[in-house]
């Protein structure tokens, strides 16, 4: 028996389809990413299967008694309480058993009681033990560690905390109720990449099902193990991590095109077979032939073809060649800092500009391996590839459209036109600094 299943879900919105027809199933201890392009229907789907918001036609199921833990997309939590306080509410059942402990020792004082009180408190206490009882509280500072918030903030209104603290609070005390399964909307866009690794590994040392939206495809790599791709209002399933996906896509992708065009030879000659003799000798088979290809079009115009081909998601191809001989210096930043302003984190700073515009005239990598100032990747690979990369093509995508647009990656569409050209970014934002421009660029 599957933990969550959807069967035949359909959602719209007024006469917008976002989907229909959807089959999907997660299993016991899944580890589902869920992808597609924006406005693909990712959050829409996720709202079905938590039961937040009822599909249009179709039924959801959930495993008796399952309790599903759900990070909405830029979720914040709101809380009166403090940080703290807010993290004690995922042990509020351990809790009460502390209390009802310490009332029965407060009874044990009391010699005429102590025998009866005695024998009610060793299993009561045992099995508290067992269930973490005395380590709840050295579980919320791990996790309050991991997501990047420290002991200063513990006893901080969660009201004042920013943005961005806001949902990693969020996530936290998600992660410390240990629901059976946990749907989480893009939940590494508030974290900095050490928070998203020690996330990684909290969800690998951990038993239940999750189910991630994330354009984060380092993230996915390491956390999933089956792929659903929504995209065209469809659902397709890949097994394997996000690499792996990408290469069944391509392949399905190839197969699929090959198929259509086969499918396509074959309607062409026999369109030609039932031209030529349809009034002829063999008018009987020519018949024959219409009457099956009419079965193949059942219900579609027969001056259309058969199949709509393979779709592809948008690629976008931009030739950036030109004639125009311009100066030596095309972009100029100055002390330019990218990173996440709600919690004034710099994910690295831009190299000098002498740098960039080496860069911006060629493909010479190797010149901004040698900066000092992008960062390290702790397991030692190329500093310019996996994450710190991902993020520096991020720099590039903010360096590139901010003097045209007046907008930085987050708007522009580092982040949008990365994941259309099949990449996955998480967006950053400018924090500090400047960008020029020059007119006479050549890029
Ligand atoms: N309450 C609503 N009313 C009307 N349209 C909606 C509503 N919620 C979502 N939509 C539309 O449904 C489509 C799917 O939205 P959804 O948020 O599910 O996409 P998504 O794949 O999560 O996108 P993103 O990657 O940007 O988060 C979008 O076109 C969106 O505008
Ligand atoms: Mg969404």
């Amino acid at each position: 028996m599957s933990l969550l299943t959807g069967t035949n879900l359909a959602k719209s919105y007024g006469p917008d389809d976002i989907f229909a027809g959807l089959d999907v199933a997660l299993p016991h201890g899944a580890r589902a990413g869920l992808v597609g392009p924006n406005g693909a229907g990712k959050t829409t789907l996720l709202r079905l299967l938590a039961g937040l918001e009822e599909p249009s036609a179709g039924v959801v199921q959930r495993a008796r008694g399952v309790r599903l833990g759900y990070l909405q997309q830029e979720a914040a939590l709101a809380s009166e309480g403090t940080l703290w306080e807010e993290m004690l509410t995922a042990f509020n059942a351990l809790r009460s058993r502390e209390a009802e402990l310490a009332r029965l020792e407060t009874a044990m004082a009391d010699p005429g009681q102590f025998a009866a009180v005695m024998e009610r408190y060793g299993p009561l206490q045992h099995q508290f033990e067992l269930d973490g009882g005395y380590l709840y509280e050295t579980r919320i500072k791990q996790v309050l560690g991991g997501l990047n918030l420290t002991p200063d903030d513990y006893d901080k209104p969660v009201a004042i905390l920013s943005g961005g603290q806001k949902t990693r609070a969020l996530l936290a005390r998600l992660l410390l109720e240990q629901p059976d399964l946990l749907v989480l909307d893009e939940p590494t866009n508030h974290l900095d990449i050490h928070a998203v690794e020690w996330l990684e590994t909290w969800l690998n040392d951990w038993d239940g099902a999750v189910l991630v939206v994330s354009h984060d495809r380092y993230f996915l790599d390491q956390v999933v193990n089956t792929v659903w791709e929504l995209e065209f209002g469809r659902v397709e399933e890949y097994h394997g991590n996000y690499s792996a996906y990408l290469v069944q896509r391509s392949d399905r992708r190839e197969a699929a095109r090959t198929e259509f065009a086969a499918q396509q030879a074959f309607i062409a000659k026999e369109q030609d077979y039932i031209r030529r003799n349809i009034a002829g000798q063999n008018t009987k088979q020519a018949r024959g032939r219409r009457a099956r290809l009419e079965r193949l079009f059942a219900g579609r115009d027969p001056n259309q073809t058969l199949a709509a081909g393979p779709r592809d998601g948008g690629q976008i191809k931009i030739d950036l060649r030109t004639s125009l001989r311009s100066g030596d210096r095309v972009i100029e930043t100055e002390a330019l800092a990218v990173g996440y302003r709600d919690d004034g984190k710099v994910l690295f700073r831009a190299p000098r500009p002498a740098a960039v515009a080496r860069r911006m005239r060629g493909p010479d990598r190797p010149q901004w391996r040698r900066q000092d100032h992008l960062p390290q990747d702790p397991a030692g690979r190329d500093p310019a590839a996996g994450r710190h990369g991902q993020a520096r093509q991020q720099l590039e995508s903010g360096l590139l459209c901010a003097g045209t647009r007046g907008a930085g990656p987050r708007t522009h569409g580092g982040r949008r036109g990365a994941e259309r050209a099949g990449d996955v970014a998480r967006p950053g934002a400018r924090l500090s600094g400047q960008i020029s421009l020059y007119r006479r660029r050549r890029v």
